[in-house]
C-alpha cells in the first residue's frame, strides 16, 4: 500500500498524528495528515489548562475542532489528557487537598461526557512517574496518595465506559526502574478490578537510541491483557542532521514500527506531529531537531519509506 493508515490498517492497527488548532490552518501539513494518518491526538487543545482554566468554567472550543477536523477525514481521535501535573492551571495546584478529589473528579467527569462516544481511548493519567519509579509528588498524589490513578480511571469509565482508558507515559519504552514500577501498577489496577484498559509509552526518542527492550516490554504489559500503543513517536537528532543520522532515523522508526507488529496487542503508532517544521522538539531540546518522517517542505525522509516499508 502507499499510505501509512492503508498499510497500517491491513495489519488491523492504526497509524496516528498529532495536531493543535494552530496546524489546521496550514493547509499543506493538514493535508499530509489527512492522507498519511487515520488517528489524531489533540497536542494541546484538551488538557487542563485549555479545558478549564478557571475552576467550573470548561470550555472545549479548540479540542472540538480537532474532532471535527478527524471526524471529516475519516480519522479517530485519542483523547489527550485529562489528569496531567503538566499544563495544568495553577487554581487546581493551589486547592486546599481536601477539595482536590472532587474537582479532580468534576474535571474528568465534564471533559469525558463532552467527549462521549467521539474518543476511541483517553490517557487518563499522564506521566505519573519519576525516572526512579516513585510517583511524582504532584497535587493529586498529595491529596489522595496512589489512589488517585483509580479514582480517575473509575470516574472516565462511568463517564464514557467505551472509551479505552490508558496511562501514558515517557522512558517506560525500555524495561527500566519506571517501566517496572508501572508494570507493578497494573497489575496491581486489574487485579483490583480498575478500568484500565491500556498503556502508552510516548516514545520521544533520540537518533540511534531505540531502547533494545522495546518489543519485549511491550509484551509484558500485553500480557496483562491490556493494550499497548506507541502514542508520541519522534526521533530527534542534533543539528544540523547529515545524511547518515537521517539513514539512522529511519532504522529507529523501521524498528518502532516492526516492534509494534510483533505484539498482538500493540493497537497503533502515532508520530507526534507531521513535518520538521512544526514539531515540539527544538522549542524544547535545544540543540536538537528533524525528529518527524517528513522534512519542513514536507518532503518523505528516509524514515518516511522505512516505517512504510516496515508495516
Ligand atoms: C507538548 C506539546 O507538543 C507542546 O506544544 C506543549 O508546549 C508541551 O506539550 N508529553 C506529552 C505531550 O504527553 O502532551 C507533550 O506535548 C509532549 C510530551
Amino acid at each position: 500500500a502507499s499510505t501509512l493508515k492503508a498499510s497500517a490498517e491491513a495489519k488491523g492497527r492504526y497509524f496516528g498524528t498529532a495536531l493543535t488548532r494552530g496546524d489546521l490552518g496550514i493547509s499543506a501539513e493538514v493535508n499530509l495528515a489527512a492522507a498519511q494518518f487515520d488517528m489524531v491526538t489533540p497536542g494541546n487543545e484538551m488538557k487542563w489548562d485549555a479545558t478549564e482554566p478557571s475552576r467550573g468554567s470548561f470550555n472545549f472550543g479548540s479540542g472540538d475542532q480537532i474532532v471535527s477536523f478527524a471526524q471529516s477525514h475519516g480519522m479517530r481521535v485519542r483523547g489527550h489528557n485529562l489528569v496531567w501535573h503538566a499544563q495544568l492551571p495553577s487554581w487546581v495546584s493551589s486547592l486546599p487537598l481536601n477539595q482536590v478529589q472532587g474537582v479532580m473528579e468534576n474535571h474528568i467527569t465534564t471533559e469525558a461526557t463532552h467527549y462521549k462516544g467521539k474518543v476511541y481511548a483517553w490517557d487518563v493519567i499522564n506521566e505519573p512517574y519519576n525516572e526512579d519509579g516513585t510517583l511524582r509528588q504532584d497535587v493529586f498524589y498529595k491529596a489522595m496518595g496512589a489512589d488517585y490513578i483509580a479514582n480517575a480511571l473509575r470516574a472516565a469509565h462511568a463517564a464514557d465506559p467505551d472509551a479505552k482508558l490508558y496511562i501514558n507515559d515517557y522512558n517506560i519504552e525500555g524495561t527500566n526502574a519506571k517501566s517496572n514500577a508501572l508494570y507493578s501498577l497494573a497489575q496491581s489496577l486489574l487485579s483490583r478490578g480498575v478500568p484500565l484498559h491500556g498503556i502508552g509509552f510516548e516514545s520521544h526518542f533520540i537518533v540511534g537510541q531505540i531502547p533494545s527492550s522495546l518489543q519485549a516490554n511491550m509484551q509484558r504489559f500485553a500480557n496483562l491483557g491490556l493494550d499497548v500503543a506507541i502514542t508520541e513517536l519522534d526521533d530527534r537528532i542534533p543539528m544540523p542532521a547529515d545524511s547518515s543520522e537521517l539513514q539512522q532515523q529511519g532504522t529507529d522508526y523501521g524498528k518502532v514500527v516492526n516492534a509494534c507488529l510483533a505484539v498482538a496487542r500493540c493497537v497503533g503508532v502515532s508520530q507526534w506531529g507531521v513535518d520538521d517544521g512544526h514539531s515540539w522538539i527544538p522549542g524544547t531540546f535545544p540543540g536538537y531537531g528533524a525528529p518527524m518522517m517528513w522534512d519542513s517542505g514536507y518532503q518523505p525522509k528516509p524514515a518516511y519509506t522505512a516505517a512504510l516499508n516496515a508495516l
